[in-house]
């Protein structure tokens, strides 16, 4: 039995969509369990490129069960393009290839609008979220006010939740937020009709993935965003609306937490942010637009420039411990490529002392100031190496010290975005 996690480490975006292709071929099911079409998994297969936001990555492959588990909040609307998308591209979906847990909650057109109103809002205080209207769908299901994907299968069900919840959301979009209401009838046939299509992909997913464990089969939990966006060890408020860390893959698909045998932590071998919120080692400077141009660090669902700094190992530290990770593998070493000096950074001076963990307090981390270690930089033949053996001296230096600063192997090295530019290390 093997029931493994792939999370991200740091602000998101590290390659995890790389990361579950590769790790996907020993595998039999793969699990989404928190986050929604907020995400951006990137898939090199050959000269294809595949960009999935709420569909599992398994799904490339045709033999693997993909399942959106009840803890992913779900935008039939997206749902059906991403679909389109990818039958488009030869990539079939089929109810054999992907099931939606019946107790995942709907995105609703009014999430949206709720999001982009809030947003305008804060004024500068905006938190910078995709739009996708994650945040306000999560709030619901704590109000306990949320619409599910079981809700949908039965109309009359589905009709008097929505009318109560548009008859509350409309007041609050116009009188308080001061934008126009939305169209009710609109509303209930568009989603009426996305039921019909949903219905053949809806199941009890934990019972799939229970006994999927049970029967020795391989189940991969592929985590979206990262440990610093977690809603409660993340940079709160400028966080999403869910846990990204290991707990959440236990809530967000309904198995205990005895199942899981492994943990990987995806950390690129920089250090990327998009939206606001604090960064200690970001660059904001002509390395970090170098790193930018170099990295390719441009958002796959908004389009935003990412911002770029140094490796913070005090980050991948933190995430070690929240998430329990039994290793770390390390993506886009080929990036830092051709730099003369690169810089990690091992620990904050606060407050007169040096700290090696993340403060929760903004203020604080505001204060934080990286003490960084350098390193020497490798060449491009980087990319070429296909066995740790191969990588250039310098590189497994930088390789070693993560592992020796955070206590955790590194079982993966990544050197292109492609599946055959991966190396296995060390055990999962
Ligand atoms: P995710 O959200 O964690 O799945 O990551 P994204 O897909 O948003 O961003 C990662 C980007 O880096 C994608 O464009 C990947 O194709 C690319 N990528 C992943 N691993 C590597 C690597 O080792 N080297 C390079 N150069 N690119 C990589
Ligand atoms: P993947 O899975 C990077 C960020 C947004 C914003 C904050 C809140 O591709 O790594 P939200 O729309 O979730 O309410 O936005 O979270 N964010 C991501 N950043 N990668 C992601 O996903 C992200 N998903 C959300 O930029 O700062
Ligand atoms: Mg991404």
């Amino acid at each position: 039995m093997s029931a493994f996690i792939v999370l991200g480490a740091q602000w998101g975006d590290e390659g995890k969509g790389k990361m579950t292709d590769y790790l996907a071929e020993d595998a039999d099911v793969v699990v989404r369990f928190q986050g929604g079409n907020n995400a951006g998994h990137t898939v090199e297969v050959g000269d294809k490129q595949y960009k999935l936001h709420l569909i599992p990555s398994g799904i490339l492959y045709d033999d693997k069960v993909n399942v959106i588990g009840n803890g992913v909040v779900v935008d039939p609307k997206a749902l059906f393009e991403e679909i389109e998308y990818l039958e488009g591209v030869g990539v079939k979906v089929t109810p054999e290839k992907l099931m939606i847990s019946d107790r995942a909650q709907l995105i609703m057109p009014y999430h949206k609008t709720l999001d982009r109103l809030k947003e305008k809002a804060r004024g500068k205080n905006d938190i910078g979220t995709t739009g996708k209207g994650i945040g306000p769908c999560y709030t619901d299901k704590f109000e306990r006010c949320g619409i599910r994907v079981c809700d949908l299968m039965h109309p009359e069900v589905f009709e008097e939740k929505l009318r109560e919840n548009m008859e509350a959301k409309n007041l609050y979009i116009t009188k308080v937020l001061g934008g126009e209401a939305e169209n009710f009838e609109e509303t209930l046939k568009m989603y009426l009709e996305f039921g019909k299509k949903l219905k053949p992909f809806v199941k009890d997913t934990s019972v799939k993935v229970y006994d999927s464990i049970k029967e020795d089969k391989n189940v991969l939990f592929e985590g979206a965003q990262g440990m610093l966006l977690d809603i409660d060890y993340g940079t709160y408020p400028y966080v999403t609306s869910s846990n990204t860390t290991a707990g959440g893959v236990v809530s967000g698909s309904g198995v205990g937490p005895t199942m899981i045998t492994n943990a990987v932590g995806i950390a690129k071998a920089y250090t990327t942010r998009v939206g606001k919120g604090p960064f200690p080692t970001e660059l904001l400077d002509e390395t970090g637009d170098w790193i930018r141009e170099k990295g390719h660090e441009y958002g796959v669902t908004t389009g935003r420039s990412r911002r770029c700094g140094w490796l913070d190992l005090v980050i991948l530290k933190t995430t070690v411990r929240v998430s329990g990770l039994t290793s770390l593998a390390v993506t886009k070493i080929d990036t830092l490529a051709g730099l003369d000096k690169i810089k990690v950074c091992v620990g904050y001076e606060f407050n007169g002392e040096v700290i090696d963990y993340f403060p929760a307090s903004l203020e604080d981390l505001a204060e934080c100031k990286p003490v960084y270690e350098e390193f020497d930089g490798w060449d491009e033949s980087v990319a070429d190496a296909r066995s740790y053996e191969e990588l250039p001296e310098n590189a497994k230096k930088y390789i070693e010290r993560i592992e020796e600063f955070t206590g955790t192997r590194i079982s993966i090295v990544s050197v292109g975005p492609k599946r055959d530019q991966t190396m296995r290390v060390k055990e999962l």
